[in-house]
């Protein structure tokens, strides 16, 4: 497996490939591999030629009192599991240069960004949007994966492709969850092993809501509510939102029609680790 720290280096061993007709699947992220990672990229490997993963923590998308400092950083450990899993290369830049002096473009997906994440968050999918029209100009890749685990930040790049014409396909895959239904996450890592217990609350909560749509129930308010005050019996929980909304505008939907996909997403903090999980929930 090849690391590239440098975007020119990247282009050079791509440029050779290209010449040759390879495919190339890619995925970003920004390290502290686990599996849902991992599907990521055996999902790439198995649809293109060359399979290529950027491990980068944009400081850009993290706010002034977030974990940018603390994020965790195993590059080494990365890049051993990218190789067990058979990526072709690993583009691991530093941030002068993805961010050198006098950058001062942004890419803003207006009216997705805002809502769930977009209001606690506020900057974040710029960062993010920002980072990924970079790297997939790096890259230039036929294709591009992501995770369901993160959906308005899916939905966001989907789009973002689409105004922005960038001749990538974008896929999107599953969850990955531990055994107990807790979505993987390099911010698991912060919990403690009585927190990690209690992070399950985020799962058990959207299985509430699956439940509740089973058992007939159409009004997505009184569903939230439920779920609110499910989390609520947790004491280490702090909810930022539980939100049912249209799983292509992200927009609030009162009530749920017999046909209809809902997306379930909730943030809930858990001591001092925010979780983000989602379920996308068909009434019948
Ligand atoms: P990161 O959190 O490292 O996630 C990289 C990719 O892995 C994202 O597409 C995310 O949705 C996916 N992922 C994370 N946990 C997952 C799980 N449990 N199951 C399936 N997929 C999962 O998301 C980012 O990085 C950044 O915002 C990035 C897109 C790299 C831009 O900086």
């Amino acid at each position: 497996m090849r690391l590239f720290h440098q975007i020119a280096e990247l282009r050079t061993y791509l440029h050779s490939l290209r010449q040759e007709e390879k495919s190339v699947g890619f995925v970003p992220t920004m390290g502290a591999l686990h599996e849902g990672h991992l599907s990521l990229f055996r999902r790439a490997k198995a649809d293109c030629d060359i399979a290529v993963a950027s491990i980068f923590v944009n400081p850009t998308q993290f706010g002034p009192n977030e974990d940018f400092q603390s994020y965790p950083r195993t590059l080494q450990q990365d890049l051993q599991l990218a190789t067990t899993v058979g990526l072709d290369a690993v583009f691991a830049p530093d941030v002068e240069e993805m961010y050198p002096a006098g950058f001062q473009t942004k890419v803003e997906v207006e009216h997705l960004s805002r809502p769930l994440e977009g209001i606690h968050r506020p900057g974040h999918f710029a960062g993010v949007a920002t980072v990924v029209t970079k790297l997939l100009n790096i890259v230039q890749p036929d294709r591009a994966y992501f995770g369901q685990k993160d959906y308005q930040q899916a939905v966001i790049i989907e789009r973002m492709v689409r105004d922005l014409n960038i001749p990538t396909e974008v896929v999107v895959l599953p969850t990955v969850r531990e055994p107990d239904g807790l979505a993987l996450s390099s911010r698991n890592a912060y919990l403690s092993p009585e927190e990690r217990q209690k992070a399950t609350v985020l799962f058990r909560a959207l299985l509430l809501a699956q439940q509740a749509l089973c058992g007939g129930e159409r009004n997505a308010e009184k569903i939230r509510k439920e779920m609110e005050a499910f989390l609520g019996l947790e004491p280490s929980a702090w909810v930022d939102y539980v939100a049912i909304v249209n799983p292509e505008t992200l927009e609030s939907v009162k009530t749920i029609g017999e046909q209809d996909t809902v997306l379930v997403a909730l943030a809930v903090r858990i001591g001092t680790t925010r979780l983000i999980d989602n379920m996308l929930l068909t009434a019948q």
